[in-house]
């Protein structure tokens, strides 16, 4: 079998396409979604992944209040700016790009953060929201891949579910999403890391593999079913001086190998990431709705 490929930059147009339209309805009764984003340091990935951010924003007709501050900056300089965004009406959603450097506190930054304008979803009380089943912005990524699955027609109640990696941003809240009692949920899921003992024997028998280690070729093609779908998070550099850049990206699936298995595969570039960046546009746009007083389903 060789698999289809989720297109996850259509899919990524296609509902920024319904975004666009929709914020330009808002324009018309006065409302413009505002995101607020702070960068700290100079990661190069992060400072690209802000820029995409920044730019999609720009394309759908966000506003967006752009903050690159320098590596040395203070625990308390960046709760300032926090503390300044909760109290700005045109910030409808806060973006602080993680990881921030050594020595700033991270979790004390998210917990300052308004959960009414946590756009990422990464606020305890969104989490516990998330959680237990109430309405809560759900963390982009994991909101992205459920999207990919869906949009691809892939049936995710009772799959046997096969996440690898169990990080804050992903593993551990997409377990929690396809766990749910709900439509597009009810998988049964498993959820491996580094001290899994025998990683194969539980991604063999998975009927959708996701892929969120962090490390290139974590699932091969000997580790997986004839028909998986595999959706693969990963965003590793690789050093390549045929590159302009002089590095490729490559995801934690070896994908020439895994796509001649599986029913269903995503690429990366071009797969996850832009669903990740159009569901931050998402839940901007759904708390400005929510600020201005409009229902949201
Ligand atoms: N770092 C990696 N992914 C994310 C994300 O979705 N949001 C933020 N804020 N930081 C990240």
């Amino acid at each position: 079998m060789t698999a289809q490929i989720i297109d996850g930059k259509q899919i990524a147009a296609d509902m920024r396409a319904e975004l666009k339209e929709e914020v330009a309805k808002l324009k018309e009764q006065g409302i413009v979604p505002g995101l607020g984003v702070i960068l700290v340091g100079e990661d190069p990935a992060s400072q690209s992944y802000v820029t995409a951010k920044e730019r999609a924003c720009e394309n759908i007709g966000i506003y967006s209040n752009d903050n690159r501050l320098p590596a040395e900056t203070s625990q308390e300089e960046l709760m300032a700016l926090v503390e300044k965004m909760n109290n700005d009406p045109k910030i409808n959603g806060i973006l602080v790009q993680l990881p921030l450097p050594k020595g700033i506190n991270e979790a004390e930054v998210l917990l300052a953060i308004d959960p009414a304008k946590d756009v990422d979803g990464f606020h305890p009380m969104n989490v516990g929201k998330m959680m237990v089943g109430e309405k809560a912005f759900l963390p982009c990524t994991p909101h992205g891949i459920i999207q990919l699955l869906i949009r691809s027609g892939v049936t995710i109640e009772g799959a046997e579910v096969v996440i690898v990696g169990r990080s804050n941003i992903v593993g551990k809240p997409l377990a929690n999403m396809l766990i749910q009692k709900k439509p597009n949920a009810n998988a049964t899921v498993t959820v491996c890391h580094t001290r899994t003992k025998d990683l194969p024997s539980h991604t063999k028998r998975a009927d959708i593999v996701i892929a969120a280690a962090g490390r290139p070729n974590t699932v091969t093609a000997d580790m997986v079913k004839e028909g998986v779908v595999v959706i693969d998070v990963g965003v590793n550099r690789i050093e390549d001086a045929t590159k302009k850049k002089g590095y490729r990206l490559v995801g934690d699936v070896d994908f020439e190998a895994v796509k001649e298995k599986a029913s269903f595969i995503t690429p990366v570039p071009g797969g996850v990431g832009p669903m990740t960046i159009t569901m931050l546009l998402y839940n901007t746009v759904e708390s400005a709705k929510r600020a201005a007083g409009i229902e949201v389903a």
